[in-house]
């Protein structure tokens, strides 16, 4: 059993890799696995050239700057947890980034991110903190995953490196998101319960 986090933002040990290692610890500490990838500011958009879709290779035919090694790593996961900073009032650029091609490379076509669970942080210095967790989450949502939530809406306040963990009620909230999800990823791997199938539906593209 693993979860992977995705870590949207471009700075090293910000934050949000904090909120990451306080779900992390709970989630090792419940006996699931935990990997965080971070891919920075190098990565690039979806090109829409739906060359993954196409194909079905489940890989973005872009290759130079690891998002594939996400999609690969988020495909293999019982779990994914996206956190992301508040970049003017929603997730940072490069988080999006990954997420298009995350999206349309394993959740499109036949959905290899159906039924996983999904969990979502963010943080942020003032504002813009709900629209980004609803926003981390609606992703998720159009994906058919199982989603874990906290005791509270997951946004950690801090700006400067480090700050987050003067949020204690932030931080508090983002180890019981991963605590709740290793107990659901454990749920799911217990159950006996046959999960209804993954299928395709008829898509509209609003033309007559
Ligand atoms: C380009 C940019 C835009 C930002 N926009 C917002 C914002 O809209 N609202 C906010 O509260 N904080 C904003 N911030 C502050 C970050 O969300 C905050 O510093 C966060 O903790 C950074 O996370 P990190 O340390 O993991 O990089 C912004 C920061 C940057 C660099």
């Amino acid at each position: 059993m693993n979860i992977v986090a995705i870590n949207g933002s471009p700075r090293k040990n910000g934050n949000t890799a904090l909120c990451l290692e306080a779900a992390g610890r709970e989630i090792q500490a419940a006996g699931v696995e935990f990997r965080v990838f971070q891919p920075g500011a190098d990565v690039r958009p979806c090109m829409a050239c739906y060359h993954c879709l196409n194909t079905g290779s489940l890989r973005c035919i872009r290759n130079d700057d690891g998002v594939n090694d996400i999609i690969a790593a988020c495909i293999g996961a019982d779990g994914i947890l996206l956190a992301s900073p508040v970049y003017h009032g929603g997730i940072a650029g490069g988080m999006k980034c990954v997420l298009d091609r995350l999206m349309l490379a394993a959740g499109c076509g036949v959905n290899q991110l159906h039924h996983k669970v999904g969990g979502a942080l963010c943080t942020l210095r003032r504002s813009g903190g709900m629209e980004t967790y609803q926003q981390l989450l609606g992703t998720m949502d159009a994906m058919e995953m199982v989603l874990v939530t906290s005791d509270y809406w997951g946004a950690v306040h801090g700006a400067d490196r480090g700050e987050a963990l003067r949020d204690e009620e932030g931080m508090a909230v983002a180890a019981r998101l991963g605590r709740n999800m290793a107990w659901m990823v454990k749920v799911l791997h217990e159950t006996s319960l046959p999960a209804p199938p993954a299928a395709q539906r008829p898509m509209m593209n609003f033309i007559r």
